[in-house]
């Protein structure tokens, strides 16, 4: 039994957000995901999500691919976290290539492609604009 673990905010889901959970999931037999708490979020960004850590992690929770959620409360929490879980590999988008690579003596770490053209921050900047 492998498990994947990764982590994000998945704020206002979006296809991107779809296509590294799917491609993460397809890289083991089990997927579980850390969803940054609105906490972390405000720490890292100076805002809290559109949506609140509840919602965001009742819509990944309930994605066929995803077998196990969690809130994520501190970046510094990694391995902890990988730890809890078991997991075999962590899966992070490439735009956090390399920032992982110290826990390769815990587990596998792989970087996936963003999915080109969405994000979060766009899709509320171009809601922003039309309102
Ligand atoms: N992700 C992706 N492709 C995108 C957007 C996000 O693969 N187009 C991945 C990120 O690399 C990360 C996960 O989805 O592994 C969660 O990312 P998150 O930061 O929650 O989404 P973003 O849309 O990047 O949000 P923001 O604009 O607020 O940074």
């Amino acid at each position: 039994m492998k498990t994947v673990i990764t982590f994000g905010t998945f704020d206002v889901f979006h296809v991107g957000h779809v296509n590294i959970l799917q491609r993460a999931s397809a890289l083991g037999d089990r997927l579980v995901v850390g969803v940054s708490s609105d906490a972390l979020n405000f720490s890292k960004k100076g805002r809290n999500p559109i949506y609140c850590e509840a919602d965001r992690l009742k819509i990944i929770s309930v994605l066929s691919f995803v077998d196990d959620v969690f809130i994520e409360e501190s970046l510094e929490k990694k391995l902890q976290y990988i730890q809890e879980h078991k997991a075999d590999v962590l899966v992070m988008g490439d735009d956090w290539q390399d920032k992982f690579d110290h826990l390769k003596p815990h587990c596998g770490v792989v970087y996936l492609p963003r999915t080109p053209s969405i994000s979060t921050t766009e899709i509320i900047e171009v809601v922003r604009q039309k309102s």
